[in-house]
């Protein structure tokens, strides 16, 4: 009784609940060379494919995975496309961050009746493989949110895509889900966004960092970070504040064109291991100075790793009353300084790495100085 209790208020605290994330769908220049670098440098397998060759005339994409990790990568045919156009405002970027839940419609109806805006409605497709129900709602800049009902789907990812089998060597660097996806947002669009996925998708807010806790010597910025009722999916959502000179923030919304998905972090379960190969695949992260790890001992105490090890491969560490985790950050994966990558390793830390804030934005400012936008 006691069991039925708990998971009905569970259940009403949850608007719609989210089982995790089902896919990040990447709009790029060129998928068949963008997928071969996920492949390849990032060490995910192609494992599905859409195109002219599958009666898709236009657009084009290849379904990554590694672990729980969807990545999908899509291009377009057709310079009119909405593909296309996405891609020439903003560069190679995030569309989709999709949600699996458990009822598609059930989600997209609630969401639409506390606020949100339609992208695409309500989808139902299939195959011999079964039925999947999709919907999208906007959320902030061009991105929006898929809501993915697969429970009557048996195949490898939907109807509309054939089963595929790459030619890559593909060797898995470890990587095992979603952590968090983080929105970059206008002057003023935090609290907006923080307030949508409360009203709209029931979220609940964790956590609040100001420009006290995120500020070097010349650019600051603030961020909010909100949960769903499980804690499977979290988006921080990261507005500028005001600094002596241009913030990462500001840096990403001008060369992007408007808010959108900054970074995507992934947890592995041995960030020594994954850091190591993704470091041979001719990944670049951001370099913290050596003297990091001087004084970092006395922040976190005793850690299980090699501290040698982390910092031969630039890993950073933070403690939080539950625990500590590991991170790291890649430089950004396409042209425009806009998205980039978390490795993530939590060792009972719930929180994100707010002790190494400094140090990595003072990381940034030395690229940023470099393309002169500081
Ligand atoms: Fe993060």
């Amino acid at each position: 009784m006691d069991t039925l209790t708990k998971n009905t208020t569970e259940v009403e605290k949850d608007l719609f609940p989210l089982l995790g994330t089902d896919y990040v769908e990447f709009y790029v220049a060129n998928a068949k060379q963008a997928s071969y670098y996920y492949q390849t440098a990032f060490g995910f397998e192609c494992v599905a494919y859409r195109g002219p060759e599958t009666g898709s005339s236009d657009a084009i994409t290849y379904v990554l995975q590694q672990g729980k990790v969807r990545f999908l990568i899509t291009s377009s045919l057709n310079p009119e496309s909405e593909v296309s156009k996405h891609v020439a405002l903003h560069g190679d970027g995030v569309k989709v961050l999709a949600l699996w839940v458990d009822d598609a419609e059930y989600s997209f109806k609630t969401a639409l009746e506390r606020g949100a805006k339609e992208a695409i409605g309500l989808q139902k497709t299939s195959d011999d493989n079964g039925e999947i129900v999709t919907a999208s709602i906007h959320t902030y800049g061009d991105t929006i949110h898929t809501f993915v009902e697969r429970k009557n789907y048996k195949g490898v990812f939907m109807p509309g895509f054939e089963p595929k089998t790459t030619t890559v060597p593909v060797k898995s660097v470890g990587l095992q889900y979603v952590d968090h996806c983080v929105g970059n947002v206008e002057l003023g669009g935090m609290n907006k966004w923080v307030q949508f996925y409360q009203d709209v998708m029931g979220f609940k807010l964790l956590i609040t960092f100001d420009d006290k806790d995120i500020s070097t010597k010349y650019t600051a910025l603030m961020s909010k970070v909100v949960s769903n009722g499980n804690g499977y999916v979290k988006f921080p959502i990261n507005e500028p504040a005001q600094g002596l000179k241009k913030s990462q923030i500001e840096e990403y919304l001008d060369y992007y064109k408007s808010a959108g998905v900054q970074h995507i972090a992934i947890a592995t379960n041995n960030i020594i291991e994954t850091v190591d190969q993704l470091r041979k695949n001719g990944v670049e992260f951001l370099q913290v100075p050596d003297t990091y790890y001087d004084t970092v001992m006395d922040r976190v105490g005793s850690i299980q790793e090699s501290l040698v090890e982390l910092k031969r491969l630039n890993i950073l560490i933070d403690r939080d009353e539950e625990g500590y985790l590991l991170q790291i950050f890649t430089k950004p994966v396409q042209d425009r300084p806009t998205v980039f990558y978390e490795i993530i390793q939590r060792r009972g830390a719930k929180s994100f790495g707010k002790g190494n804030f400094k140090a990595l934005f003072e990381a940034i400012e030395r690229d940023q100085e470099l393309r002169g936008t500081l």
